[in-house]
């Protein structure tokens, strides 16, 4: 049965504040998006890739994916308005034989190939879902209008990054629900299902602003 990847391109990246949408930002000299790309295309974990792509951007993504010679590209859908919503347009596009579908952020450029084995070993282990998580350094409060209310057990909060892989019937069924609020997919699916943890990597940063494209840079 195929593993599917879904990478979702598709954001402003208002916060990076490039005249381009941050996908097409430039990661050293090339496009952000073509690295994650390049590293789905050559694991063997994966079998079909789906891109979303911000809107009016479907053709230079097909373009780049031509250049990198990315076989396994099947589809490049139009991103949403929201991250939830340009899952649900890539999920769209993921064929029939999709056991699995892995979703990753073009945004954390860096994906290691042993954390992709790692949330598919958690699948074949027979969880619902698998999340790469980072425990978090510092301690975490809720604050209100400036005002503390509250410090949070640390010791049962993580940062979660992608990919993050699910069954495909199971990431189906919640994409069908209601998407608000929802940040990550995993949101979405473990309120219904069962989702692991697995040990991420500091390398899947996420690139937001300025700076974190500098520090990403260096990892590669
Ligand atoms: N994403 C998407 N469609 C959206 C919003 C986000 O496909 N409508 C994708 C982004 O392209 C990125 C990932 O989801 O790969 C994580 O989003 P984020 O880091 O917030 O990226 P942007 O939304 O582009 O950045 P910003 O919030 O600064 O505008
Ligand atoms: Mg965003």
């Amino acid at each position: 049965m195929a593993v599917w990847a879904v990478l979702v391109a598709a954001g402003r990246g208002e916060r990076l504040g490039s005249n381009r949408p941050k996908a097409f930002a430039k990661l050293r000299d090339r496009p952000l998006l073509a690295e994650s790309l390049e590293r789905l295309e050559a694991s063997d974990w994966i079998d079909s890739i789906v891109i979303v792509a911000p809107p009016g951007w479907e053709e230079p993504s097909i373009l780049l994916a031509e250049e990198l010679a990315c076989t396994k590209v099947v589809a490049c859908a139009t991103g949403g308005e929201t991250r939830a919503e340009s899952v649900r347009a890539g999920v769209a596009e993921v064929g029939d034989d999709a056991a699995v579908i892995v979703v990753h952020d073009a945004a954390r450029p860096v994906l290691p190939d042993e954390v992709l084995e790692r949330v598919l070993t958690a699948l074949n282990e027979g969880w619902d879902g698998a999340v790469p998580v980072l425990p978090l350094a510092d301690t975490v409060k809720r604050v209100r209008d400036g005002r503390i209310v509250e410090t949070l057990p640390r010791e049962e909060l993580a940062a979660a990054q992608t990919p993050q892989a699910f069954l495909a019937s199971a990431l189906r069924e919640a994409l069908g629900g209601d998407l608000a609020g929802a940040t990550d997919c995993a949101s979405l699916v473990e309120t219904r299902g069962r989702v692991a943890t697995v040990p991420g990597d500091r390398t899947l940063l996420k690139v937001t602003d300025l700076s974190d494209l500098e520090l990403v840079a260096s990892f590669l």
